[in-house]
This record gives structure tokens, sequence and C-alpha cells, in this order.
């Protein structure tokens, strides 16, 4: 997530390109050193909104749903695993879903919980959670398993998010791969207003430990805070080996918006996979290059 993401995604692209711009440059503002330290989605719980706002929420929820349909997803019961404050959860909630939301932070489940009544929302950790009943979907957006930053912690969550899905069931979530953390992220400040907070981001990208962190400032009614988020990149071709370890099947890694297949080299790319078992899965036409394309290429 954050403020400094791919121009493609729509968010925070206007502030991200003008801090590029202007203001590559990583050193912290002596406020952003001397503000108090939070645990990562803690005080942020207050400020995630306004600073989310411009985020395409319904697009990306629209897209996972045409996504696992197409592949002849149908269902009444899904979840949306690191649902932070909710965002992704009210779109589903709106399209007469049942909706349960799981986030390891208390404060970012409190705001989801207040957002949408309507959901059942769970205080867990992705890794080693159990629900009371299977889902038929799972999904995660913005980032949310790029925060698993320890070997094997994707690997276990892919496991129980799949012990957590009825035989049939589909998973679809985004992550940032290596390009995107490297090319975007690096040394860049992302900086502005939005609603009454300021904030002002500082990325930076480790080659040696290949992590990513953004020291994350924030400044709302005289109060100011600093977060350290840390992310890890997931590319295509390990993202598969990875959802086929756990169990999945009809395993695809792609792009959005198109859908088209991802290659390894995009910032930012969308995986979607099933548990075995149910009714067999629709099978996906390959998108045909356009006539004259292909009559060069040959
Ligand atoms: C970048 S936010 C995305 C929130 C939300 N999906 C959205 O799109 O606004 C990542 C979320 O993942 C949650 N998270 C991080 N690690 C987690 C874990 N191990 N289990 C569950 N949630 C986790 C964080 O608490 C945070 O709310």
């Amino acid at each position: 997530m954050l403020p400094g993401r791919s121009e493609g995604d729509g968010a925070l692209a206007h502030d991200v390109g003008a801090a590029r711009a202007t203001r590559r440059v990583s050193a912290h503002t002596e406020e952003q050193r001397t503000a108090a330290r939070r645990a990562p989605f803690t005080a942020l719980a207050d400020v995630y909104d306004a600073i989310m706002q411009d985020v395409p929420y319904e697009a990306w929820c629209a897209f996972v749903l045409r996504e696992v349909r197409l592949r002849g997803w149908h269902g009444r019961r899904v979840l949306d695993v690191g649902c932070g404050t909710g965002n992704a959860t009210a779109p589903m909630i709106a399209e007469g879903f049942d909706v349960v939301a799981l986030d390891a932070s208390a404060d970012m489940a409190a705001r989801a919980r207040a957002k949408c009544p309507a959901a059942l929302v769970v205080v867990g950790d992705v890794r080693s959670f159990a629900l009371e009943e299977s889902v038929d979907l799972a999904y995660a957006v913005f980032d949310a398993l790029n925060n698993l930053i320890d070997d094997g912690d994707l690997q276990l969550a892919l496991e129980s998010i799949h012990a957590q899905l009825v035989p049939g069931g589909w998973l679809m979530f985004d992550v940032n791969t290596t390009q995107g953390l490297r090319a975007l992220w690096e040394d860049g400040v992302a900086e502005g207003w939005a609603d009454g907070v300021y904030y002002r981001w500082s990325h930076a990208w480790d080659e040696a430990t290949r992590l990513a962190t953004v020291e994350a400032f924030c400044r709302t009614d005289g109060v100011s805070f600093v977060e350290r988020h840390v992310e890890r990149p997931y590319d295509p071709l390990e993202l598969e080996g990875l959802m086929r370890a756990a169990g999945y099947e009809a395993v695809e890694v792609i792009t959005y918006p198109t859908g088209r297949r991802a290659d390894e080299d995009e910032p930012r790319v969308w995986v979607l996979g099933r548990r075995p078992g149910g009714e067999p899965a629709a099978r996906i036409t390959p998108v045909r290059p356009p006539r004259a394309r292909r009559a060069r290429s040959r």
C-alpha cells in the first residue's frame, strides 16, 4: 500500500509523481525523526481513509468478481483478508455478499467494524486463523500480503486461506513485485495533504535484504506519529509455485485492469487460484493478438 504506488492503479499517482519529480530525497525531516513511533497499522487507522481516498477500491472489487466469475465462480460468502479499515469490504457488502473481514490490527479492524456493521470483522493473523464457516471466495487487496516478510510466511498464509475455502472456492489477491518495490519505492518521498492530514512518507529499497521500507509520518490536529512499514516483494513465477504448493489449482498471475497474463517484470500483479473440488473451473480462452500483429510477427 502506500502513497508511492503504481500509476496504473490510480492511487495517489498525482502526489507521487510530483514528489518524485521534485523531491527524490530519502532524508527524514527533524519532525519525522522526533515524532512518536507507533507499531504498524495502529495510529495510522485514524488517518488511513483520508490518505487513501483516491484508491479505486470499487474498481478492484469489481475486477476480482469479474475475473473469478469468468472462471466459473459463484458464491455468497466472501472473506476480505487484511481488510484494514474495510475499504474493500464495503463494496462487497454493497454487492449483496455475506462478508467476513480479517485483519491483524485491532485498530484497523475497529474502523472496519464501524464502517461495515453488516460484516463479521475478525482480528487475527492470516498465517494462522480459522473461521467457523468456510467461504466461497477470499480476496486481499492493496499489498496486504506483501506485509508477510519472513521466509515461509506467505506459504503459511496461502495454506491457512486454502483451509477456509469451500472445495471449488477461489483466492485472489494483489502484490507488489520486486520490480514494483525496487523501481517505485526507491528513495522516494510522497508528501501531501488529505482532509486535514499532512503526510510525508519516505520510501527505501534495500537491495541486500530485498525489503522495502516506508517511514510513514502523519500529522493531524497537531498530533504527529510515524509508523514503519516493511514490504517483501513476490514475483510471478515464485507466486505460481507457492500457490501450487499450498494446494491451489487453475493458478494464474494476471494484471489489472486487462486481466492478461503478467510478465515477470510487472510492478504489480494479481494472483488467483482455486481450491480443488466442487464444479470444474471454466476454461478461459486466451486473448488472441490482433490480426495485424500476428501477421507481422510471422
Ligand atoms: C496496506 S493495508 C491494506 C488494507 C486494506 N486491504 C485496504 O485495501 O485498504 C494492509 C493490511 O494488512 C494487515 N496485515 C498485515 N499483516 C497481516 C497479517 N499477518 N494478518 C492479517 N492482516 C495483516 C494490516 O494490519 C493492514 O491493515
